[in-house]
């Protein structure tokens, strides 16, 4: 695969140390998409106009605590329909966010209430379902962190949201829609990326602090695979679950779109040093400096050193009986390089060319989802019963397929089984991979199961699961 070379210079930073909590509990948080500008690329060019939550690149970060109401107005000001989505979260299904299956779109001018219990506690995030590609890739996006009742002991906690733009010279969004290139293969892979919304080159850290840093990668497309190198991270959490404290093989992190880690890093450096981070997603051919990490003059002293993190507790979310558990077979085909000839669509059979036609490039067991979700369910699945789904890529590229409502474990990769096999969202499928996931079907309704690449759900690699 071939990364265009950046336009705005080196890329990098943005800290946030996150702002005590907030009490959105008693009245309803208000959120307005709609137009706004905003400096993504600082000094360096001009402000980019965007699509916005609150006029904000990233949105507003929503901060709860576990086991508190999410209370959320959403107004939109766009001039088409939208939605949001909770990702990761386990609303019920009226709550999700998805256009139809959960609620009628929110037509321009209109107010949605979003109102459901926060179950678990995590690194999650939120976005519309809607015309996804546009809206997401023009900023629609924000994090949303549940807090645990007592988190783990840190001296910060910090949050990078990961996103990736395709931006031309005035450092505009360039055009959406009818690029079928992108949908056929890697999908929307942008020039510019940005922490927080903005692109910088540093990151002050401390020395002898310890950091939980969040990564939300809420890119179109781009997978980040984040190398510390000798600052040896923990990984305490994947996509808001809970993984027994490790260290990172090779020190990286890989993310597909739409996952989360929750790292933690004692800042080892002496006063005055930098440490990079480097991006190498995509081979060293194309690793890049992605972050400086740049102590301060005076240490501050901390927690780096005092031993292993504790592990998070873990969210109440149900185990699987894999001894009697169901199985289905789900298999991904199409896409450039993918040999597809034709699929089931409506009822009948179509070639390439008349799913092209129709914009769908991409199939699940032999067929394509149609419009407006009237075929029957991917998958028709019996509450509370446990289901072990084999995900098999037959197609050139990688895919983060994320499901709706619940949560699985990934149990197996090629055969080889998982120790231990982490709780999940969203699984990165490589090319020609298999991978077995397993969860219990616990929230009834209809669920979305898609590649969270957004060119690639747009054109149909998608489906929906019920649970009744
Ligand atoms: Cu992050 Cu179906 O969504
Ligand atoms: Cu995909």
């Amino acid at each position: 695969m071939k990364l265009s070379r950046r336009n705005f210079g080196k890329l990098a930073s943005a800290l946030t140390v996150l702002p005590p909590l907030d009490a959105f509990a008693a009245t309803p948080y208000r959120l307005r998409l709609g137009p706004a500008d905003v400096p993504l690329v600082l000094d360096k060019g001009p402000r980019t106009a965007v699509w916005a939550f609150n006029a904000q690149v990233p949105g507003p970060l929503l901060r709860f605590r576990q086991g508190e109401r999410l209370l959320v107005e959403v107004e939109n000001g766009l001039q088409e329909a939208t939605t949001v989505h909770w990702h990761g979260l386990r609303p019920p299904a009226s709550m999700d966010g998805v256009p139809y299956l959960s609620h009628p779109p929110i037509e321009p001018g209109q107010r949605f209430l979003y109102d459901f219990d926060l179950l678990d506690a995590g690194t999650f995030w939120y976005h519309p379902h809607l015309n996804s590609s546009e809206q997401l890739g023009r900023g629609l996006h924000g994090a949303l962190i549940v807090d645990e009742i007592s988190p783990p002991e840190v001296d910060r906690d910090v949050l990078w949201v990961l996103d990736d733009w395709r931006l031309d010279q005035e450092a505009q969004i360039a055009p959406f829609g009818g690029n079928m290139h992108d949908a056929s293969h890697a999908g929307r892979i942008g020039n510019a990326i940005t922490v927080n919304g903005s692109i910088e080159e540093t990151f002050q850290v401390f020395s002898g602090e310890r950091v939980r840093l969040r990564l939300v990668n809420v890119a179109n497309a781009r997978n980040f695979g984040l190398r510390f190198d000798r600052l040896e991270p923990w990984l305490i959490a994947l996509d808001g679950q809970p993984t027994s404290p490790r260290r990172l093989p090779g020190n990286r992190v890989l993310l597909g779109a739409g996952q989360r880690a929750d790292l933690i890093i004692d800042m080892t450096g002496e006063p005055g040093q930098r440490q990079v981070v480097i991006d190498d997603a995509y081979g060293r051919d194309y690793a890049f400096e992605m972050m400086q990490l740049v102590y301060a003059e005076e240490p501050v002293g901390g927690l780096a050193g005092s031993g292993d993190p504790a592990a998070l507790p873990a969210n109440p979310i149900a185990e699987p009986d894999l001894a009697n558990a169901e199985t289905h077979s789900l298999i991904f085909e199409g896409g450039a390089m993918g040999g597809l000839k034709g699929a089931m669509m409506d009822g009948t059979y179509r070639n390439m060319r008349e799913l092209a036609q129709a914009g769908k490039l991409w199939a699940i067991n032999g067929a394509v989802i149609g419009d407006a979700y009237k075929d029957p369910p991917l998958l028709a699945l019996k509450q509370d019963r446990s289901y072990v789904l084999q995900l098999e890529n037959r197609t050139a590229f990688p895919h983060p397929i994320h499901l709706h409502g619940h949560g699985f474990r990934v149990i197996s990769r090629n055969g080889e089984t998982m120790d231990p096999p982490p709780m999940r969202d969203t699984t990165l499928l490589m090319p020609d991979e298999r991978q077995e996931i397993a969860f219990v079907a616990d929230n009834p309704g209809q669920w979305m199961l898609h590649c969270h690449i957004l060119e690639h759900q747009e054109t149909a690699m998608m489906g929906v699961v019920s649970v009744s």
